[in-house]
């Protein structure tokens, strides 16, 4: 039992399940919070890790003050934010704040909303969160290094009456490629990985760890926080034991209810919050599987009950749903519909009609013959490839009135999944492939299944350029990327 991770990945990205488990020394408790100041700093900069756990390599990784993930951001809903940024790498960053509708000179978006951060300067980010909710922030800028190196942390913003539940928990998973030797595997953007499923990696860390077991006392009834900080890894999280109930989506909070077939689907940057009864019995411990990938499932951890006798005989039957945000409600009636087409990667010949045929043969052709087409694009929205992080004097794809509600249509022509991102707004989902969803939750990143056709919808509330791009980061900067405009 001396392997390096939980979990493996071959040379071709995909994970191999049975490689053995971390000892944990002892059992982690979850972190105490301090109360919400809101004032913080950000220090970005370099620091070493142990991800693999006690007695493995350290890893060099980039953090936000020395600590993968980085600083839990603690604020209080409707009250002001004041973050500084500072700049300790020797490349250029930015902050987004991923959920929070915030606004636009805000939104750390290099060249589209702020100048980069350069090295050795700061950046003072100021907003006041409208909703309360699970939210992380990352950087904006070399954006698939750079959160591929560890920048990420968590931001979670607080009810304006706290919500009763015995335990809040926030479990940040994230997805890393490690050598042998416990660096970081270079050769980031790699063409035929980008053109696929994007850099999955090879060990997924809890709070920036392999996790053995994380421990719980019976009977309590916890709010678990997940946010999927990874690359390209999409989860599909499966309690052995138990009945999570999912009480929010994206920060949002939703009608609660069982996940379909037990499974808790997690694309890159989303976040879900389940309240989980611990209704197993002391001193046992139960399975957290993830099985997205066929085939290739493993254990990210297990719910490790101490030997305490239950906190309560019978389940607390205290209400579960949590007060919902002050989001705008889209006026379907009027709305303005909007169709946006995702297209490219590997086997899409299909897909890239009147595209110039650049995937022909399998090959990625450095971008030639595509209209629209940038350096090294190999994904498009509406026949335009965006690449890189974000920059200036982009034409928007689509421009809206101040207030409008919209209808997008969102239709993934592809043969890979795709993460889709909205910055400064969240989005009501109405549909997929012609079936209303059941719970019309809102989401900020709307995990879409190849060939899926999903309608969203939103109230075009909050002015400026705003990014639409995919989250697997790999897709983004190769071309899966567009700028909506509210004006
Ligand atoms: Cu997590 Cu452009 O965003
Ligand atoms: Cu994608």
């Amino acid at each position: 039992m001396n392997s390096q991770s939980n979990c493996r990945v071959s040379r071709r990205g995909l994970l191999q399940a049975g490689a053995g488990l971390v000892l944990a020394a002892a059992l982690p408790v979850p972190a105490a919070w301090s109360a919400p100041s809101g004032q913080y700093r950000l220090v970005a900069t370099p620091a070493r890790a142990r991800l693999a756990g006690p007695g493995r390599p350290q890893t060099e990784v980039w953090t936000y003050n020395g600590m993968v993930p980085g600083s839990l951001v603690h604020l209080r809903q409707g009250e002001p934010a004041r973050l500084v940024v500072e700049n300790r790498l020797d490349q250029e960053t930015t902050v987004h704040w991923h959920g929070i509708r915030l606004p636009n000179l805000m939104d750390g978006v290099p060249g589209l909303t702020q100048s980069p951060i350069k090295p050795g300067e700061s950046f003072l980010y100021e907003f006041t969160p409208p909703d309360a909710g699970t939210f992380w922030y990352h950087p904006h800028a070399n954006s698939l290094e750079q959160l591929g190196r560890g920048l990420a942390g968590a931001v979670i913003v607080e009810e304006r009456e706290p919500v009763a539940v015995g335990g809040d928990v926030l479990w940040i998973l994230s997805d890393w490629r490690l050598t042998e030797e416990g660096g970081i595997a270079p050769r980031f953007g790699n063409r035929m990985e980008a053109a696929m499923s994007g850099r999955v990696g090879n060990i997924v860390t809890l709070n920036g760890r392999a996790s053995e077991a994380e421990s719980f006392r019976a009977g309590e009834r916890v709010r678990l926080r997940l946010v999927n900080a990874s690359l390209a890894r999409i989860m599909a999280l499966r309690f052995e034991g138990h009945r999570p109930v999912i009480v929010a989506v994206d920060g949002q909070p939703c009608d609660p209810h069982e996940p379909a077939h037990g499974r808790i689907l997690l694309g890159p940057a989303m976040r879900v919050d389940l309240m989980l009864d611990l209704e197993g019995e002391p001193g046992r411990r139960y399975d957290v599987i993830d099985d997205f990938y066929d085939g290739l499932s493993y254990r990210l951890t297990q719910l490790g009950y101490d030997a305490r006798p239950p906190i309560r005989g019978h389940a607390l039957d205290a209400p579960l749903e949590l007060p919902r945000n002050p989001l705008p409600e889209p006026d379907l009636a009027s709305a303005e519909r909007h169709r946006l087409t995702l297209q490219g990667g590997m086997m899409s010949m299909g897909g890239m009609s009147g595209m110039g045929g650049m995937m022909g043969g399998g090959m990625m052709g450095g971008g030639g013959g595509m209209m629209g087409m940038g350096h090294g694009a190999v994904w498009a929205i509406n026949g335009v490839s965006m690449t890189g992080d974000g920059h200036a004097g982009t034409d928007p794809a689509l421009v809206f009135e101040r207030g409008r509600s919209v209808v997008l249509e969102l239709r993934n022509e592809t043969a890979w999944w795709h993460p889709m991102h909205l910055h400064g707004h969240s989005l009501r989902v109405l549909s997929r492939n012609g079936k209303a969803v059941p719970h019309r939750q809102w989401q900020d990143t709307v995990l879409m299944a190849p060939k899926d056709v999903m309608e969203v919808a939103f109230v075009a509330d909050n002015p400026g350029d705003w990014m639409l791009h995919c989250h697997v980061m790999d897709h983004q900067m190769s071309g899966m990327m567009t700028v909506l405009r509210v004006a």
